[in-house]
């Protein structure tokens, strides 16, 4: 099969390998579409190199095809599978999703949503299923700042925000402010322009790296700062620092520093299905690109050229 193989960190390229075999409790899929976001560049670089320690391949990487966000059919099931089988359309995350055929953990996968395209599907799991976890706990009526909300996971964050009954405003650069008023956003501040003000129940805070000091004078006392992430930490902690020293400083403020963690789980992905399915969000996808440009699919998205997200299609 056509796959984008990656023998190395920090290169990889369109070539034949053989279709994966699924393990127990693992699917096959005919892939259709395949999500990109920052973790697909942080998977090719092997950056920031603290991350090689937790389990992705110390010197090369241990999955030898790049992507994870996926769409797609189910082809073959693996031992100890029940809930799916061949035929299924279903969206999640796989061991390498840049290829004609991936295989998939069946804890990571979800009915792909009724109603939308399989380019539209590859494009939630992650960035959604991020800011889904981030926003837990906004209550109707809270006061909702998103800090990168033309990003992937920020332009989840603005619609599950205003699904959850929130007064949202969303932080952008001027070609993403359209794009997050579409989204829903009560106010979009455009920061090439201007910076943010008022008090905020939460901030989610997806690109920018604003200093705790500027984060907690827009949080009201009690409020909650989530860091999902920026690029600025530099190649060896990518910012892992940063979130030591938010949750150091917890004791010491009123207001509480959450270093998000992820996690990709099929009960996520099913609670955006349900999401989707009732029109309270959709899948902003950007642009679209063919497996043999996966790599610059993987570049217009870190060099933050996208609105919203963007799709490998197969
Ligand atoms: N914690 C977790 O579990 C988790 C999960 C997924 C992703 N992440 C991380 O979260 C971050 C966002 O991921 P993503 O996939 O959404 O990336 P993305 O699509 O590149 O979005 C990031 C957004 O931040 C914006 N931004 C950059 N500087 C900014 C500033 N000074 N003020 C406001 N916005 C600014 C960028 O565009 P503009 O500047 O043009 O507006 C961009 O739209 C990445 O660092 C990623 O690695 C963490």
């Amino acid at each position: 099969m056509k796959a984008v193989v990656q023998r190395r960190y920090g290169s990889a390229v369109l070539g034949d390998v053989d279709v994966p075999v699924p393990g127990p409790g693992e699917v096959l899929l005919e892939v259709r579409a395949a999500g990109v976001d920052m973790g697909t560049w942080h998977l090719l670089t092997g950056k920031p190199y603290l991350m090689r320690l937790f389990g992705f391949g110390l010197r090369t990487p241990k999955t030898p095809v790049l992507g994870r966000d996926v769409s797609g059919v189910v082809n073959q099931i693996g031992p100890g599978v029940t809930g799916f089988a061949p035929g299924d359309e279903v969206f999640g995350t796989a061991k390498g999703a840049f290829a004609e055929y991936a295989v998939a953990p069946v804890k990571q996968l979800a009915r792909k949503p009724a109603g939308i395209s399989f380019t539209e599907a590859a494009a939630v799991p992650i960035s959604g299923g991020t800011a889904l976890q981030g926003l837990r706990g906004v209550r109707a009526g809270q006061r909702v700042l998103v800090l990168g909300a033309g990003g992937g996971v920020g332009s989840y964050g603005v619609q599950i925000a205003k699904a959850l009954g929130a007064h949202v405003t969303g932080v952008c650069s001027t070609s993403k402010v359209e794009l997050v008023r579409s989204l829903g956003a009560d106010e979009v501040v455009d920061y090439t322009v201007a910076d943010f003000t008022g008090t905020y129940d939460l901030i989610l805070s997806c690109g920018g790296d604003r200093p705790f000091s500027r984060l907690r004078k827009a949080t009201a006392p009690r409020g909650r700062i989530v860091l999902v992430g920026a690029e600025t930490g530099g190649s060896v902690t990518g910012g892992f620092e940063r979130s030591l020293a938010s949750v150091a400083l917890n004791p010491f403020v009123s207001q509480k520093f959450v270093p998000l963690m992820s996690t990709e789980r099929a009960d996520v992905f099913d609670e955006l299905r349900v999401l989707i399915e009732g029109g309270k969000i959709k899948a902003p996808v950007d642009r679209t690109f063919p497996l043999s440009e996966a790599l610059q699919a993987i570049d217009h998205v870190y060099t933050r050229r996208s609105r919203g997200k963007v799709v490998v299609t197969i």
